[in-house]
C-alpha cells in the first residue's frame, strides 16, 4: 500500500500519466487550467464506469428510461431552474497579490491564503458558475446560450415528452450521462473538481406521498453500487446534509462520500427535490407538467428523487480504492485491483516470444476474444515486465501463449490478484473468461 494518503495521490497522478489513463490537457502548450484528457487506457475505464452505471440504472430496471439531451440551452431553462439567480459562489479578490478565492472556503476570511496579507480581501461578489456563450454569428442578448452546469434540467424539460411517448407512470425515472460545465473558481485535486466533467444523473418521478420512501431506497441503492463495484465499505459513507447546506431546491440530501487523500469528500448526492423543478418549468413555460392518474381520478405534480453522480470523479475514486503495492521477489509490484467491470482491459494476450510461430496463433486467439471484450495484446519485453504492466492498469487475466502451446494447444492464464496460473485448452479460453467475468 502507498505509505500515506498524500503519497497515494501523487502515485495515482503519476501512474495515470505513465500508463495513458489521464493526461493534462493541451500539455504541449503548457497545459490548460485544470482540464484533462483521457488516454487510451483511461477512455476505456471511464466508459466502463459509465456503462456500469447505465447497466444498473437503466438496463437492469424496467422503471428507468434513458435520455441524451443537448449541452447548449437557452437562458429560459436556467431562469426557471433558479441557476441564473442562485448558482453562484461568493468571490473575493486580494488587493495585494490579485489572487481570487471563494469566501466560503477561507479558513480566515480576513487573510489572503496566497500572500497571507491581512485586511486586503475585497467584499464578496456573487460569481455565477455557468459558462455563457452565443449561439449563431450575432453576439446579442437574443443569441445568449449556456453550457449546461448539470444534466438534470434536460430530464425535467423532457418530462412530458417522455411521459407521452413511453406509457410509463410514476414511479419512473429518466437517466442521462453526459458532460457538464462549471466555471469553478477553485478547481483542483486532479480530476476531482474540473470545469468540464461528466455526470451520471437520474430523476425519479414519484407520487408525493411516496417521496420519503423512495429517497431512502435510492440512498441505499446508490451506496451499495459503489460497494458492488469494488470499493471497500470502510472508504465510503452516507452523509445526510444539515439544513443550512441544502441546495435551493432540496428538502433533503445525502452524499455518498469517499475517503480521498484529503479526507471525506462527495462522490454523489441523492436529493429529494420535491416538485420544485416541474413547478418552475410549468410556471415559466406555460405547459402543464403533471401526471393524471386515471383509475384514481387524481392529477398531481410528481416529486423527484435525484441520484446525481460524477463519472470522472467516480473513476478517480475507483483508481484510489484499487491501488495496491506488494513486495514480490524483493520487487515492488503495483497492482490496480479493479472490479472486472471497471477494468480497462479484461484480458491481455502475451506470446512468450516475438517469433512468428508464436505471434501468429496468439493473434488468432486474440481475434476470437475481441468480439466479446477489450483485450490487449503485447509482444514486447520480458514476460515478467509485461505482467507488471498489465497489473498496473488492472487487467484481470494475462493469457500467455508459449512454445508448449504449439504442442498441447493450451495457454497459461494468470490471475492479476493471486498471480496463480492455470493451463486452459485454447478452444475453452473464451468460455473460461466468460464464466470468470460474469
Ligand atoms: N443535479 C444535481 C447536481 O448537479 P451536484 O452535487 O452539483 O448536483 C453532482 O453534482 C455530482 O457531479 C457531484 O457529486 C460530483 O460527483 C459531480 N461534480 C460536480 N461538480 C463537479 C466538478 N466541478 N468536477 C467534477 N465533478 C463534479
Amino acid at each position: 500500500m502507498a505509505e500515506s494518503f498524500e503519497d497515494l495521490f501523487d502515485k495515482i497522478v503519476n501512474l495515470s500519466k505513465r500508463r495513458g489513463i489521464v493526461f493534462p490537457s493541451a500539455e504541449i502548450y503548457g497545459g490548460f487550467r485544470s482540464t484533462y484528457d483521457y488516454g487510451p487506457v483511461g477512455v476505456l475505464m471511464l466508459r466502463n464506469v459509465k456503462d456500469a452505471w447505465w447497466r444498473s440504472m437503466v438496463q437492469l430496471r424496467s422503471d428507468v428510461l434513458g435520455l441524451d439531451a443537448s449541452i447548449l440551452s437557452p437562458p429560459a431553462v436556467w431562469e426557471a431552474s433558479g441557476h441564473l439567480a442562485n448558482f453562484t459562489d461568493p468571490l473575493v479578490d486580494c488587493r495585494s497579490c490579485g489572487s481570487r478565492h471563494r469566501q466560503d472556503k477561507l479558513d480566515d476570511p480576513t487573510t489572503c491564503p496566497t500572500c497571507k496579507t491581512k485586511g486586503e480581501l475585497t467584499e464578496p461578489r456573487r460569481f455565477n458558475l455557468m459558462f455563457k456563450t452565443n449561439a449563431g454569428p450575432v453576439e446579442n442578448e437574443g443569441a445568449v446560450a449556456y453550457l449546461r452546469p448539470e444534466t438534470a434540467q434536460g430530464m425535467f424539460i423532457n418530462f412530458a415528452n417522455v411521459l407521452n411517448t413511453s406509457r410509463k407512470k410514476p414511479p419512473f425515472g429518466i437517466a442521462q450521462i453526459g458532460k457538464s460545465f462549471r466555471n469553478e473558481i477553485t478547481p483542483g485535486n486532479f480530476v476531482f473538481r474540473t470545469r468540464e466533467f461528466e455526470q451520471m444523473e437520474m430523476e425519479f418521478f414519484v407520487h408525493p406521498s411516496e417521496a420519503d420512501q423512495w429517497y431512502d431506497y435510492w440512498c441505499k441503492e446508490r451506496f451499495q453500487w459503489y460497494v458492488d463495484h469494488g470499493i471497500e465499505e470502510s472508504k465510503l459513507r452516507l452523509r445526510p446534509h444539515d439544513d443550512d447546506e441544502l441546495s435551493h431546491y432540496s428538502s433533503g440530501t445525502s452524499d455518498v462520500d469517499f475517503l480521498f487523500p484529503w479526507g471525506w469528500d462527495e462522490l454523489e448526492g441523492i436529493a429529494n427535490r420535491g416538485s420544485y423543478d416541474l413547478d418552475q418549468h410549468a410556471k415559466h413555460s406555460g405547459q402543464k407538467l403533471e401526471y393524471f392518474d386515471q383509475p384514481n381520478n387524481e392529477r398531481y405534480v410528481p416529486h423527484v428523487i435525484e441520484p446525481a453522480a460524477g463519472a470522472t470523479r467516480t473513476m478517480m475514486a475507483f483508481l484510489m480504492a484499487a491501488y495496491d503495492e506488494e513486495i514480490v521477489n524483493d520487487d515492488t509490484r503495483t497492482v490496480l485491483r479493479l472490479h472486472h467491470r471497471i477494468a480497462p482491459y479484461k484480458a491481455a494476450v502475451l506470446p512468450l516470444s516475438k517469433k512468428p510461430e508464436l505471434t501468429g496463433p496468439a493473434r488468432e486467439l486474440l481475434a476470437t476474444l475481441q468480439p466479446h471484450w477489450m483485450v490487449d495484446y503485447d509482444e514486447t519485453q520480458a514476460i515478467g515486465r509485461r505482467y507488471r504492466r498489465q497489473d498496473e492498469i488492472g487487467t484481470p487475466y494475462c493469457i500467455t501463449f508459449d512454445f508448449d502451446s504449439l504442442e498441447d494447444k493450451a495457454v497459461t492464464i494468470r490471475d492479476r490478484d493471486s498471480m496463480d496460473q492455470v493451463r486452459i485448452p485454447i478452444p475453452d479460453v473464451a468460455g473460461w473468461l466468460s464464466e470468470k467475468l460474469v
